[in-house]
């Protein structure tokens, strides 16, 4: 498959590199274009993509997504940001709706899918999830089932442990444990290698 990015910093690399080891097509799109070939402009890779990930700061969406538009729709995005501010604390939105939610307004053509925010870049190593047996869920919100369940197979194909958890409105949840996640690795609890994994609890 082709995946393009929205930004080239730790997720997008992270998950970039698995994508690339797992056969995926990769670009990066950046608003300073240099010398590297997988790096083109966001609108180049918004057009390339099968799938588009947004993995830039929260803060940059209102200004990036709108030039977008065009070019991903009927695609799946899914989004993986997290509405926090540079001290990493929860940025205030309106308390009826999600991040995702948001950008489902912006990007009202696309088939939005909130995923991989939960998940720290540190821990998205090939070697752990596809060598070592380390099972790292990555929960999946979307209102279209079968964007949710396409993402799902992509995810375990990187060898992530997907985890579809319903409607676009539960993005809020994801959001939520995403801001658990930073706060116990900004307190130093955890560092970021540390990662979720929910036991189903058997058959
Ligand atoms: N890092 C993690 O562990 C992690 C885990 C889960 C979710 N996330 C979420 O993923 C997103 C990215 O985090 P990160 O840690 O990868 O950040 P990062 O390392 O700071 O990288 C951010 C990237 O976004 C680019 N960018 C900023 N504004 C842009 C715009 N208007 N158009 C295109 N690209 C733009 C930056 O490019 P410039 O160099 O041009 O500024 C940079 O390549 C955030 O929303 C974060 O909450 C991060």
């Amino acid at each position: 498959m082709k995946i393009g990015f929205l930004g080239a910093g730790s997720l997008a690399r992270s998950l970039g590199a698995l994508g690339a080891r797992c056969g995926h097509d990769v670009r990066f799109g950046v608003r300073r274009l240099r010398a590297d070939g997988f790096v083109v402009s966001a609108r180049e890779a918004a057009a390339f993509g099968d799938i588009f990930i947004l993995a830039s700061p929260y803060s940059s969406l209102a200004e990036a997504l709108p030039p977008l538009r065009r070019a991903l729709a009927g695609k799946i995005v899914i989004d993986a940001t997290n509405p926090v501010g540079p001290d990493w604390a929860p940025l205030p939105l309106d308390p009826r709706q999600s991040a995702a939610e948001g950008v489902a307004q912006d990007l009202p053509d696309c088939r939005l899918v909130k995923a991989f925010n939960t998940i720290f870049a540190d821990s998205m190593r090939w070697e752990d999830l596809n060598e070592n047996g380390r099972r790292i869920s990555t929960f999946i919100a979307a209102d279209d089932v079968r964007a949710a369940y396409a993402v799902a197979g992509f995810a375990e194909g990187l060898g992530f442990d997907p985890l579809v958890a319903g409607p676009l409105t539960h993005a809020r949840y994801l959001e939520a444990m995403a801001h658990l996640n930073i706060a116990l690795m900004a307190q130093k609890t955890v560092n970021t290698r540390a990662a979720l994994h929910v036991d189903r609890g058997g058959d």
